[in-house]
C-alpha cells in the first residue's frame, strides 16, 4: 500500500533542518521502498524493457544522475541499449525513437516541467513512458504508461537526498530482475546482490553514525575553497556528478564532476596547492588506473579527499589528505552508500559557510517553467 503524505506532515523533529533530517531518514526511506516493491508491476515493466528497441531515460538535476546510474546498470551491466537524456535536451534523440522504443521518466516531483514535456514528446513519438517518481498522482505519473513509486516520504530539502537513493535502489531491482530473466547475472549474484540491498536500511544507519564526525571536519577545510572536483570512473561518474551538484547547490562552492580519466586533459590546469580533489574509488576494475589519477593530483598538492572501500585503504592512504572509510560493497550498489557522506558533507559545508541549506538562493524544489 501506497504511504500518502503532504508536505505539510513534515516537521523537523528536532533537526535544524530538513535536509540533515531527510539524509538521516535514508535508511528508512529505501526500507520503506524496498518493502512497497509490488513484483508484479517490476515485471511487467521488466518485460517492457527486455522487448525495446532502446531505452532513453529522461529526468533533470539530481533525476539526471540517477538516470545516468541507471543508464549505466542498463548498458554497462545488462548490455541494454540505453541512454540518459536530460529532460530539457530530448530533442537530440526525437528522431531517433519509434514505438519499439521505451523512456523512463525519473522525478521526484512528479511535476518537472522539463521531463513532462520530454515526455509528452516522446510519447507522441509512439515510446512507451515508465515513471519513477514519489509523488502519487503527479503530472508526470498520470501521463505515463506504467508508474514505479519510491517510498521516501515528503522531501522539502530543495537539495534531493532521500528521493536519489531510493531512484537508485528502484533502478537496481529494475536491473537485476532483467538480468536474471535475460541470463547475465547468475542466481547466487542475483542472490547477493538483492541481500545487501536489503541490508542497506541497517548499513547505512551505521555508515552515518561513523562518518557524520569526520565528515563535519573535513567540511572545516571545504567551507574555506571557492572550488572542488570531483572525481570517479565508470558508476563513480555519475556519483561524482551527484556529489558535485550537492556542494554547489546548497555551499555555493564551485564543484565540478569529471570522469578521472579526462582530468588531465584540461581540468588539472586549474590545480594547485590545496585544491581539494574528491575522490570515489569503488571496488571495480578501476582502482588502478585511479590509483594514478590520485599520483597525479598529489603531485599538484591539491587536497585530496577519498571515499574508499575498507580493502584498498592500504593502497590509497598516503596519497590521501583526508580519507573517508566505506564498506567493501558491490560496486553496482555503491552509488547509494557513497552518496550519503557526500551529502553530508555538503551539508555541513554549507552550515560552515552560513547558509541555509534548506532554501538555497535561486532554486526551487519543482521547477515548473521550460
Ligand atoms: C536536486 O538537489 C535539485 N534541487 C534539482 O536538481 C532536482 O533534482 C531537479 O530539479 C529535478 O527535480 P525532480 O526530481 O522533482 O524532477
Amino acid at each position: 500500500r501506497l504511504i500518502s503524505w503532504t508536505p505539510e506532515m513534515a516537521s523537523k523533529e528536532g533537526y535544524p533542518h530538513f535536509m540533515l533530517k531527510e539524509i538521516h531518514e535514508q535508511p528508512f526511506a529505501i526500507g520503506s521502498t524496498l518493502a512497497g516493491i509490488n513484483e508484479k508491476e517490476f515485471d511487467n515493466v521488466v518485460n517492457l524493457l527486455l522487448n525495446s528497441r532502446k531505452i532513453l531515460i529522461v529526468g533533470a538535476g539530481t533525476s539526471y544522475h540517477a538516470g545516468l546510474v541507471g543508464d549505466y546498470l542498463l548498458t554497462t551491466v545488462l548490455g541494454l541499449d540505453t541512454h540518459a537524456v536530460i529532460s530539457s535536451e530530448y530533442k537530440r534523440y526525437v528522431n531517433a525513437v519509434n514505438d519499439n522504443d521505451t523512456v523512463i521518466a525519473i522525478s521526484q516531483s512528479g511535476e518537472t516541467i522539463d521531463t513532462l514535456v520530454a515526455v509528452r514528446a516522446l510519447k507522441e513519438r509512439g515510446a512507451k513512458v515508465i515513471a519513477i517518481s514519489n509523488v502519487i498522482d503527479s503530472a508526470i505519473p498520470r501521463e505515463s504508461n506504467y508508474v514505479l513509486y519510491t517510498r521516501a516520504g515528503p522531501e522539502i530539502g530543495v537539495a534531493a537526498t532521500k528521493t536519489f537513493t531510493t531512484q537508485l535502489v528502484i533502478m537496481t531491482i529494475l536491473t537485476l530482475r532483467a538480468g536474471i530473466i535475460m541470463g547475465k547475472l547468475d542466481a547466487n549474484e542475483y542472490r547477493s546482490i538483492m541481500d545487501s540491498l536489503n541490508k542497506l536500511p541497517g548499513l547505512l544507519q551505521n555508515i552515518i553514525t561513523r562518518t557524520e564526525g569526520r565528515v563535519k571536519a573535513l567540511s572545516e577545510y571545504m567551507s574555506r575553497r571557492q572550488n572542488a572536483y570531483y572525481l570517479g570512473r565508470g558508476i563513480g561518474v555519475p556519483l561524482s556528478m551527484e556529489g558535485a551538484l550537492k556542494l554547489k547547490e546548497i555551499a555555493y562552492i564551485h564543484a565540478e564532476a569529471y570522469p578521472a580519466g579526462e582530468s588531465k586533459h584540461g581540468p588539472i590546469a586549474l590545480v594547485e596547492e590545496g585544491y581539494p580533489v574528491v575522490f570515489s574509488i569503488l571496488d571495480d576494475d578501476n582502482v588502478d588506473p585511479l590509483l594514478g589519477n590520485v599520483m597525479e593530483m598529489k603531485a599538484r598538492d591539491a587536497y585530496t579527499i577519498g571515499f574508499v572501500p575498507e580493502k584498498y585503504i592500504g593502497k590509497f592512504k598516503e596519497l590521501l589528505n583526508a580519507v573517508l572509510e566505506l564498506p567493501n560493497v558491490d560496486y553496482r550498489i555503491a552509488p547509494i552508500i557513497y552518496i550519503v557522506p557526500m551529502q553530508l558533507l555538503a551539508y555541513y559545508t554549507a552550515v560552515a559557510r552560513g547558509y541555509d541549506p534548506d532554501k538555497p538562493r535561486n532554486l526551487a524544489k519543482t521547477v515548473t517553467v521550460e
